[in-house]
Parts: structure tokens; sequence; C-alpha cells
């Protein structure tokens, strides 16, 4: 079967098993194939007459968003007997597949789980601030492709599927839909979908919206922090299993407990992306602004601007303390210290410095992001022993993983902790701010 022996087709695959790259709803599926003598993906779709407008739409999107380096690029379309199938850029990898090995494959370049996250999130940015804007509304990870270069032994992540997608009339940023609209996919999809469609006698998995229901972006933003949790641990969901998901969902259950040490203090960006609260979701220009973008530098300058800052005094500041302080739990072990936390040759050292006195008030956390700021200042001195250079490293780089596994919560804590000032230019902290307001909420 297939079409090689058609030779005047643009665009030819074969049916063979070896060349399915992966099977999507209703009848479509997606093979290996060639488009001027490219290696592409064919998305064979089958063609029924009252699918043509949907389709027709799909390809615009995709013809519209393409020149984005996370977006797959479409090359062609043609009608073949009853399928139309479209030419698109070749993925080796969706994102699922990816998780499932762990990102390790031999001949895979390595990637970080943050750049991969930093990709998804600038497509899905760079649809969002179209004009008309564009929600993806079907965002998972098998809608998250990655294409591999291996010229250039690099990854690049692109989003995918843009078969429900929908345009928002110009000027608009939400908008009431009706009829006939697929929805998305169980397990991904928004409290107020799944609401939606609960209420009107809608199945989830028909994906249907009949009647009236008001899309935001923040739809998409609620996916893409259950695709955050998903990569950073490897394959987990913050509302559980498969079976549950959708009721969790609704109930506002979630869990953010499989988080590794390093991205802990992630939670409450993603507990603000799943937020059952549409407001509460930041949009994704704010999400690319969140710490968890930083490089492990900028990190360790921003505790270093915190601490010179709040060397000044005015109310807003102390304020700004106070509430870093409340959380102070997070540092401490049952003593109420954070001094124990510290390695054995950091511990040697500062007593050795101070005396006796050096253990004493290692509770707050302005001492503590003092110590982070002062120790990247005289780590290259010579009273510092070579065992502690070899513990905590010397560059800033080496420093922030030295902290952020004793400390996991100290930038977010302190980040949130210091919003307020990022309005007041006198304080230098703007730079590290959105204008999106994150919350403190509550911690688990
Ligand atoms: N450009 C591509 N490169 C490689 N695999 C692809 C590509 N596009 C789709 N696929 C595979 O085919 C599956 C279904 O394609 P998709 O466009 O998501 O169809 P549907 O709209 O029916 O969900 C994807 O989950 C993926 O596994
Ligand atoms: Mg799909």
């Amino acid at each position: 079967m297939g079409n090689f022996l058609q030779p005047s087709r643009k665009i030819t695959y074969s049916e063979t098993n070896a060349d399915v790259l992966g099977e999507g709803s209703n009848g479509t599926k997606v093979y290996r194939g060639k488009w001027e003598n490219q290696t592409v993906a064919v998305k064979r779709i089958v063609c029924e007459q009252t699918d043509m407008e949907n389709i027709q739409k799909e390809i615009n999107i995709l013809i519209k968003c393409d020149s984005h380096k996370n977006v797959v690029r479409y090359f062609d379309k043609e009608v073949q007997g009853d399928f139309i199938v479209l030419a698109l850029e070749l993925c080796e990898f969706t994102l699922e597949k990816w998780v499932e090995i762990k990102g390790a494959s031999e001949d895979l370049p390595k990637i970080s789980r943050i750049k991969i996250l930093e990709g998804a999130t600038e497509g899905i940015n760079y649809l969002h601030s179209q004009s008309p804007i564009i929600i993806h509304r079907d965002i998972k990870p098998q809608n998250i492709l990655l294409r591999v270069d291996k010229t250039i032994d690099e990854i690049t992540v692109k989003i995918s599927d843009f078969g429900i997608c929908k345009i928002l009339p110009e000027g608009r940023s939400c908008q009431t839909i009706t009829g006939g609209s697929a929805a998305g996919t169980d397990g991904w999809m928004a409290p107020e979908i799944l609401r939606f469609l609960k209420e009107t006698g809608a199945e989830p998995s028909q994906s249907e919206i009949q009647e009236k229901f008001v899309m935001t972006k923040s739809t998409d933003i609620f996916s893409l922090g259950c695709v955050f949790y998903y990569v950073l641990t490897w394959g987990n969901h913050p509302y559980g299993v498969p079976l549950l998901r959708n009721g969790n969902i609704l109930v506002n259950k979630s869990i953010f407990d499989k988080l590794d040490i390093e991205h802990k203090g992630f939670t409450w960006l993603l507990k603000a992306m799943t937020s059952k609260d549409i407001e509460k979701r930041p949009p994704s220009s704010e999400i690319l602004k969140h710490h968890i973008f930083w490089s492990k530098e900028e990190n360790i300058n921003f505790l270093e601007d915190i601490s010179n800052s709040s060397e000044t005094h005015s109310v807003r500041l102390e304020n700004c303390i106070t509430s870093l302080e409340a959380r102070d739990k997070l540092f401490q072990d049952e003593s109420g210290s954070w001094w124990m936390q510290l390695c054995p040759d950091l511990r040697t050292h500062l007593t050795k410095k101070f005396g006796p006195k050096a253990q004493e008030n290692k509770s707050t956390v302005m001492k503590l992001i003092r110590l982070i700021r002062n120790m990247h200042n005289h780590i290259l001195g010579k009273d510092v022993s070579s065992e502690l250079k070899m513990s905590m490293g010397v560059s800033k780089s080496d420093m922030y993983d030295y902290w952020i596994t004793r400390f996991p919560y100290i930038v977010t804590v302190t980040w949130i902790a210091f919003q307020p000032l990022k309005k007041h230019a006198n304080y230098a902290l703007g730079k590290y701010y959105s204008d999106f307001n994150f919350e403190f909420g509550s911690f688990k």
C-alpha cells in the first residue's frame, strides 16, 4: 500500500509499520515520508467534508506561526483520495517519549529539563502573543515534539498539533465559543473546561463543546503547568494517576511532592500555573521571566543584591524582611537553626574566623543570605582551606548547587518576599521581576 507508486504526488510515504511515527485522534496517522526529496513527517488526516474547515484552520495557523523556532514547521499539503496529508518538519521524539527514557539515549544530545520547559513556554508565548491571539487548547506531552539536530548536537522543542487551536477575534483576550469545537484531552484540561463539560453533560472524551464557554490563554497555562511538573518529575502528574486526574482537577486536589531537591523551590510557580483561579495563573511572558529560567549565576547575583539592598533602611524593606522571616522554618532544623546544614568544612572555617560566636544567631533567613553573599566574596581568599574550596566550589554556578541542595527554598522564598520592592527603582531589584504578582499561598 502507501503511495510511493504515485509519482505525481508531492508528498509520499509508505504505510509500513516501521515508518509510523504516531497516531492521533479520529484515524489520524503520522508517517515518516518525503516531500521534495526532504525527509518529513506526513500527517494523514481522514477527510470528511465536515472536517475541511478545521483542517484548513490547522494549516492556516501553521502557516502563520511556523517561523518561530519552537513551533513545528509546515511545508505543504495535498489531498490524496479520502485523506488530506500535511508535510511537517520531522521530529524524532514526543516529549512523552523523551520523558519515558529520561532524556537518556546514547546518541541523543543532552539538554536540561529546564531548557525543554523554556522552549515549550517560548512556543506557547509566541502563539499567545499573536494578533489575533492563538490558544492551543491541547497542550500535553504528546503534542510537544523534540527535533534532534545531530549536526549541531542540539534538541529544539516544537509545539505541534494545531487541530483544535482557536484564533481569538482581533482585540479580544478571551472568547466565548459555541458549537462543535473540540475541547482538549483528558487529564490535561483546566478545571473550568471540565466543569463546563460536566455541566453541559458532554463527556470529556467526546471533547465536543456544545454550548457557550469562555476560553482564555490561561487554559493553556494550566496544561503547561501540568507539563512542567510531568517533566521535572520524569512522568508524574500533579493531579495523580490517569484514572483519577479529571476528578482531582475538579476538586482542586493536587500534590507536588515528587520534585527533586533542586526543583522544590519551583512549587509556587507550578501551583500558580495550575491554580483553579484563572487570574492566578501567570501569563507565559511572565513565566519566561521567572527564576526557574535564570542561570545559576543569576540566582547568586540576586541573593547578593538582596543582601546589599537590605543594608539600607525603610519601612517597605522591613515589611519584606518580616514576610521572609515568617518562612524561617523552611530553612531551620529542629533546633531552630540552619547551622548544622552547612558542611563540616564551612562550620570549621566560620568557627575559626569568628570563634564560638560563629554558631550563634544562625536562625534568620537574612543572615543565611548574608553568608551566601559573603562566602562568594571570600571563597578565593587565603584563609579559606582547599578542602572548603573543594566542597563549595569557587564559581557562582558551583556555589549555587551547594546552597540550593541545602536550602532549596532560598531563592524562591526570598524572591516572593521582596516582590513588593520591584516597582521602587532605588532598590535596583526591578530587573529580577515581571509584572505578575506571585503569592506565597499554602505550601506543602
Ligand atoms: N512532525 C512530527 N514529527 C514526528 N512525529 C509526529 C509529528 N507530528 C505528529 N507526530 C506524532 O503523531 C502523533 C499524532 O499527531 P498529532 O498532530 O498530535 O495528531 P492529532 O491531532 O490527531 O492528535 C503525535 O503525538 C506524535 O507522536
Ligand atoms: Mg495530538
